[in-house]
């Protein structure tokens, strides 16, 4: 499919499955030496990592606990800046390498409010792993540690990612067509 409607809105094919796969494996590869030997958490952020961390964690063979959390901030396709934590961190963290797994930073604030969060329960480190990253959007300076995509400033679904809850399941990524 090269474009998709989800609700009142066109959206281009932008990334093919087969591409994601290619990179997920990448940072598979990376993480499988950089988290060699360390007692880890992998914490997913819900909803649109679902599918990103599924695939990933199938092929990250150092052990952990996986762990989910759920915050909000985006209302139809702008970011109302405002986060609210929907599921909180049920886990112990203290003296772990938490490994946050997202599926797209863009403004940052999401992450934000997660890393501190997060902090509050002394891991001994954290890294980031997302799928997708909008440097021109990003307005915080923690590092990303591992990125899939560095992409621009677009509106985006698939592969996990939805449009007013939609398009998640998309298999490729898509990129809104402005009108
Ligand atoms: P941030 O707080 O602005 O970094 O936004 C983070 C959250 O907004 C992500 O975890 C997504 O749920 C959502 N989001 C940001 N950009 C997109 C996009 O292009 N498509 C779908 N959801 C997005
Ligand atoms: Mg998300």
């Amino acid at each position: 499919m090269e474009s998709v409607s989800i609700h009142d809105k066109i959206f281009r094919l932008n990334i093919p499955a087969e591409k994601i796969r290619q990179v997920v494996s990448g940072l598979a590869t990376k993480l499988n030496s950089d988290l060699a030997g360390k007692d880890i958490l992998y914490l997913v952020v819900l909803n649109g990592a679902f599918i990103f961390a599924s695939d990933l964690l199938r092929a990250i063979r150092v052990p952990g606990r996986i762990s989910f959390v759920r915050l909000a901030s985006y209302e139809k396709t702008n970011s109302t800046g405002k986060v609210r934590e929907l599921i909180g961190i049920h886990e112990v963290l203290e003296d772990k390498t938490v490994v946050i797994i997202e599926d797209v930073v863009d403004s940052g604030n999401t992450l934000q409010e997660l890393l501190q969060a997060v902090r509050r329960h002394k891991p001994a480190e954290i890294r980031i792993v997302s799928l997708l990253f909008k440097p021109d959007a990003y307005e915080h300076s923690h590092k990303i540690d591992y990125v899939g995509f560095r992409i621009p400033n677009d509106f985006v679904v698939g592969y996990g990612l939805d449009y007013d809850g939609l398009g998640r399941q998309l298999k490729d990524i898509y990129t809104l067509v402005e009108s």
